[in-house]
């Protein structure tokens, strides 16, 4: 059998990058999905070449960055596939103009990114439990990030949501766990999306691919395979957990190489 026959998923996000690798490896498991993204061509496109496969894929336009937009998202999940017991919170943005440190941040762009990065969290979630229950259970994940762990010079906004989406995921586990849902994140290091590739300049890879402790850029199915694990009865002993998928990045004290030298 299939890891994840039987199920019926919402991916948000799901036209691109993560939620796009996401999409495609729980449709090949056996799962039913319907691909909700701001970009609908590409939610199309994707569930076409989905159902062109033998799977069973629909592609819709949401905004997730309104309450109306993810309520009928998960409408439409369940009158089209009779229920939704997987759904992946997965839309997240950034901005590097204007989500600055704390003295200069835009407020606007605050508000923007609490809103699309975490209450769209609350929203899928708050809609879609109530059809869990009824169906007896299942699994939400969020997409958070290792900014959510970490300090920076800038991106406050982002880093706050997504350190929120991670404390929210075990509020979520803790209120609905006796349900039968389970509610998990996936924090990403950087990850080669085509948006990440387009808009790094191979000096910023160089970077992080000195920071990483393996040899090799993070890839959209590498969070795609630990969101399938997250949605699958495989992990049905896993929840309010938020794996990390970051290559070793972040694992280590960094002052290490200041006390090799010492040392030396
Ligand atoms: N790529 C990385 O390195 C990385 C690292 C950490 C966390 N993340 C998180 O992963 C998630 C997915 O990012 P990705 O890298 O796959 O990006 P991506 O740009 O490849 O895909 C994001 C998708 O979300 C859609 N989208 C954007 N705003 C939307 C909205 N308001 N409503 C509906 N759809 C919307 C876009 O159209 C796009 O298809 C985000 O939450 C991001 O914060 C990514």
């Amino acid at each position: 059998m299939a890891r994840v026959e039987g199920k019926v998923a919402l991916v948000t996000g799901g036209a691109s990058g993560i939620g796009l690798s996401s999409a495609r490896l729980l449709a090949k498991e056996g799962a039913k999905v319907v691909i909700a993204d701001f970009n609908v061509e590409g939610a199309q496109q994707a569930a076409a070449e989905i159902n062109a496969q033998g799977g069973e894929a629909y592609g819709l336009f949401l905004d997730a960055g309104d309450e109306s937009s993810i309520r009928e998202a998960v409408e439409f999940t369940v009158k089209h596939f009779g229920t939704i017991t997987v759904l992946f919170n997965n839309v997240g943005l950034t901005n590097l103009q204007k989500d600055l440190d704390v003295v200069n941040m835009d407020l606007m762009e605050w508000d923007r990114l609490m809103n699309v990065n975490l209450k769209s969290v609350l929203l899928g979630s708050r809609f879609a439990i109530p059809h869990m229950i009824e169906a007896g259970g299942g699994s939400i994940i969020n997409t958070a990030s290792m900014a959510g762990f970490t300090g920076d010079s800038i991106r406050s906004a982002y880093g706050a949501s997504k350190a929120a989406v991670v404390n929210l995921t075990k509020y979520i586990a803790t209120q609905y766990g006796a349900s039968g849902i389970r509610c998990n994140a996936v924090a990403p290091g950087l990850i080669l999306t085509p948006a990440a590739k387009n808009n790094m300049p191979p000096q910023v890879l160089d970077i992080f691919a000195k920071y990483n402790k393996l040899p090799y850029h993070g890839e959209p199915d590498d969070i795609g395979y630990t969101v399938l694990f997250l949605a699958s009865d495989e992990s049905k002993f896993i929840t309010g957990q938020t794996i990390q998928v970051e290559g070793g990045h972040y694992i280590a004290n960094p002052s290490i190489p200041d006390f090799a030298d010492f040392m030396q």
